[in-house]
């Protein structure tokens, strides 16, 4: 349960507030690559609470603007784009990639270069990684060290990133990614049919697992630890690299995703899905796979889930027939609309928290003291210039006889025997 004041602090990420100003100190994903397209239309995103433009300029950059044009505020969405530039379709300003503006035709000839170099437009640092841009829309002058994360440093043929935007604050989509205790009960009804991740039956033999944490510098380590009848532990082992990154495990041999959930502003949130592979590339099979009954565009892959207008097409028939939720489209559509459900944000003051709430417990703290330490003037955690990115990596595995803790996911040990496991229907 947290007071009215903490879940303000927490949820509210515009302008000025302590958690926005804070989030903004961080590389985000915005955008997929694919959306943009060389002197293409640009593409309006949302971030924080604020609206921005982003486009491929002809040269194959990305500038990512204030969506308002600097002359009165007209959306650069409709501008024209080419020329390694964006022109406004009002009074014709063209502001170039980089973010300086070369042209004001509105203006007296004689004054339009002196005026020109004077109007400064909002632009703001973008790399290209992992088929994503990620922005930087905090104040520094030089932007946080880029995440070297596996999937970043892949070719676009190893990664399959895809967005969802859902009617909720970012801390619910966080709270959903990091519980681990939901797995064997409201998925059960998907589990055992999930065949490219069968050891998560495993999650449905025993539903109230232990969790153990391990502090890291980027966020922490989360053991979530299932004992077995036959001695052995089935250990799904977290890695959180705060505010945003849940690295998800699996047992796949060279296959991992991560999830996180980005303030779109304080009642909507874009949760990314990013499938990698780091040795060989995702298969079209594979693909469809991931975006199998969802809309099935990757920009939005949830914008046909429904709403508290329709329950989001719960079948009551199904859950009379054995299926749980009722929810029949897709796995993330459990989690999302359970999300929604919980209205756009949460009141966390009326809750009642028990033992599997205690991963959702220590992120609320962490990101809590973390917005008011950086209010007091403190840095930004979890960005220190000596973390390696790139050696986070989530894994799920069944062992025996070794500590958790002594997992290393790049070099596990090897598989126990497969132990007869119950699928659910
Ligand atoms: S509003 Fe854009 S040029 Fe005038
Ligand atoms: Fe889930």
């Amino acid at each position: 349960m947290l007071t009215r004041e903490e879940n303000e602090l927490l949820c509210r990420v515009g302008p000025g507030t302590p958690m926005g100003e804070m989030l903004r100190e961080y590389w985000i994903p915005a955008v997929r690559s694919e959306a943009l397209e060389a002197d293409g239309a640009p593409v309006r995103v949302r971030l924080m609470g604020e609206n921005f433009v982003a486009f491929r300029a002809t040269d194959g950059r990305v500038g990512f603007f204030d969506e308002g044009c600097p002359h009165r505020c007209t959306s650069l969405a409709l501008a024209r784009n080419e020329d390694n530039a964006l022109t406004c379709i009002f009074h014709g300003w063209k502001i170039d990639v980089s973010g300086k503006v070369v042209d004001v035709p509105s203006e007296p000839p004689e004054r339009r270069a002196e005026f020109a170099a004077k109007v400064r437009v909002r632009h703001y640092p973008v790399r290209e990684a992992g088929t994503i841009i990620w922005v930087y829309l905090g104040k520094r002058d030089t932007p946080p060290k880029f995440y070297n994360f596996t999937f970043n440093e892949l070719p676009a043929s190893h990664v399959f990133a895809r967005r969802a935007v859902m009617h909720c604050n970012w801390f619910q989509g966080l709270e959903a990614v990091l519980d681990s205790a939901h797995l064997g009960i409201m998925h059960q009804g998907w589990i055992g049919r999930v065949a490219i991740n069968s050891d998560l039956v495993l999650a449905n033999t025993n539903t109230g697992p232990t969790f153990e944490f391990l502090m890291r510098p980027y966020g922490f380590r989360e053991g979530a630890l299932r004992p077995l009848a036959d001695g052995s532990i089935y250990a799904r082992i977290r890695e959180v690299v705060l505010p945003f990154f849940s690295f998800i495990p699996n047992s796949m041999p060279t296959q991992r995703g991560m999830i996180c959930a980005i303030p779109i502003d304080d009642e909507w949130n874009a949760q990314w899905y990013i499938g990698y592979d780091w040795a060989k590339p995702i298969s079209q099979e594979n693909r469809d796979l991931m975006m199998r009954g969802t809309s099935g565009d990757p920009n939005n892959f949830c914008s046909d889930m429904g709403s508290w207008d329709n329950m989001w097409g719960q079948d009551r028939k199904a859950m009379k027939e054995g299926h749980f939720t009722g929810i029949m489209r897709c796995v993330p559509y459990e989690d999302f609309i359970a999300e929604e459900s919980m209205y756009p944000v949460v009141d966390r003051t009326r809750e009642y928290l028990g033992y599997s709430d205690v991963v959702i417990i220590r992120s609320r703290r962490m990101l809590l003291e973390a917005a008011r330490g950086f209010k007091q003037g403190k840095p930004a955690p979890w960005q220190d210039d000596s973390i390696d990115f790139g050696k986070v990596r989530a894994i799920a595995i069944r062992f025996k006889g070794m500590p958790w803790t002594e997992i290393d996911s790049f070099n596990p040990p090897e598989p126990l025997p497969p132990m007869e496991q119950r699928v659910n229907a």
